[in-house]
């Protein structure tokens, strides 16, 4: 566990424009003082990320969200009450002294107010805004263990919190409520029904014209390994075809019945959605180190409570074929 000390020294690495790795419920962070431009910079070279991507600032409490933004709209208030902390970042118009380097030159910025201990300790021994990035290198698969996030940066990293296993596994649910509707522009942890149950009105869904949003690209969150998405009643006979052209496989699949052949990697994935989500970048961190020449991973149903599984699924084949091109 993470011990006091090592928050204080955490936090004195905050202060002194350093970058600190730490938990949230969802994944692995990489942050870095929200005010300090320096610092901000360290985390883009770190991560290898364009520097007109924005960042999310994360705070304590929502008591210091009026620094950061122009106004809490009411849509803010009530969706902070329900899910902070939690695994929730809102969008909102910035106030005018948060930096370009955190915004991408946007007038909006992003805040978030996670739940698990380590980060709440990290915050409140820091007292300013965290802005932080997942903790893996530009559209690669996110870090929930401190193992992952020492295999993506090694020794590059100023400190790093080890605080478990992430409960959640998969990012926060990202919504904008800096224009007339509110919008989802990335699903995750919360679910939509949710939030429209918090705020009695429709939540509208990405569409043309959304801010730019790298977790919005189409290529994202992808292992070195091409990956394909596999309908289930596909999945035998294209396993059974790959092998017979001694393909080696690495394979996601809900089923844990192994075909009766030699070789193939072979994970069994959660059927209900939260226990894939909490375990989704763990395993597609094994099917990449398995040597594989082919991930497949089994389609999970196109149903609401799969949304947010489903968009990293989708993103990761995407990536992972645009790693593949020459
Ligand atoms: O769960 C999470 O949200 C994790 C943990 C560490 O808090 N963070 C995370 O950060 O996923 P990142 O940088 O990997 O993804 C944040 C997403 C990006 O797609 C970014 O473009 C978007 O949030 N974003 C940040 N500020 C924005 C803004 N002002 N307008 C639109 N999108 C924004
Ligand atoms: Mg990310």
């Amino acid at each position: 566990m993470v011990t006091l000390p090592e928050i204080q020294h955490a936090a004195a690495v905050l202060k002194g424009g350093g970058v600190v790795a730490f938990p949230t419920e969802t994944v692995y962070g990489l942050g870095a003082d929200a005010a300090n431009p320096a610092a901000i910079a360290k985390i883009y070279a770190l991560k290898g990320r364009p520097s007109t991507h924005p960042v999310i600032v994360h705070l304590a409490g929502i008591e210091a969200l009026d620094d950061w933004v122009l106004a809490i709209p009411s849509s803010a208030a009530q969706l902070a009450a329900r899910f902070w902390p939690g695994p929730l970042t809102l969008i909102m118009r910035r106030a005018s002294h948060v930096l370009d380097a955190v915004t991408g030159g946007q007038d909006t910025v992003a805040i978030r107010v996670p739940a698990h201990p380590v980060a709440q300790a990290l915050l409140q021994a820091f007292g300013g805004g965290v802005a932080a990035p997942s903790a893996n290198r530009f559209g690669r698969v996110s870090a929930t263990t401190a193992a992952h996030v020492r295999a993506e940066f090694g020794a590059a990293l100023d400190c790093l919190l080890d605080g478990g296993e992430c409960a959640i596994g998969i990012e926060s649910t990202i919504v904008d409520l800096s224009g007339e509707q509110p919008k989802l522009l990335r699903p995750g942890g919360v679910s939509l029904a949710a939030l429209e149950a918090a705020l009695g009105a429709e939540v509208g869904l990405p569409g043309e014209g959304a801010p730019r949003a790298p977790g919005m690209l189409k290529a994202h969150y992808a292992p070195g390994t091409p990956l394909m998405l596999v309908e289930p009643d596909l999945m035998p006979g294209l396993v059974r075809e790959l092998l017979a052209q001694e393909k080696k496989l690495a394979v996601l699949s809900f089923s844990t019945a192994r075909p009766p052949l030699p070789g193939p990697t072979w994970l069994a994935a959660a059927s209900e959605p939260t226990g894939y989500a909490h375990a989704l970048y763990a395993n597609l961190r094994e099917l990449d180190a398995a040597g594989a020449q082919i991930i497949i991973v089994e389609r999970p149903p196109e149903q609401a409570q799969w949304l947010a599984v489903l968009d990293r699924l989708t993103r990761a084949a995407a990536g992972s074929r645009a790693a593949e091109a020459p």
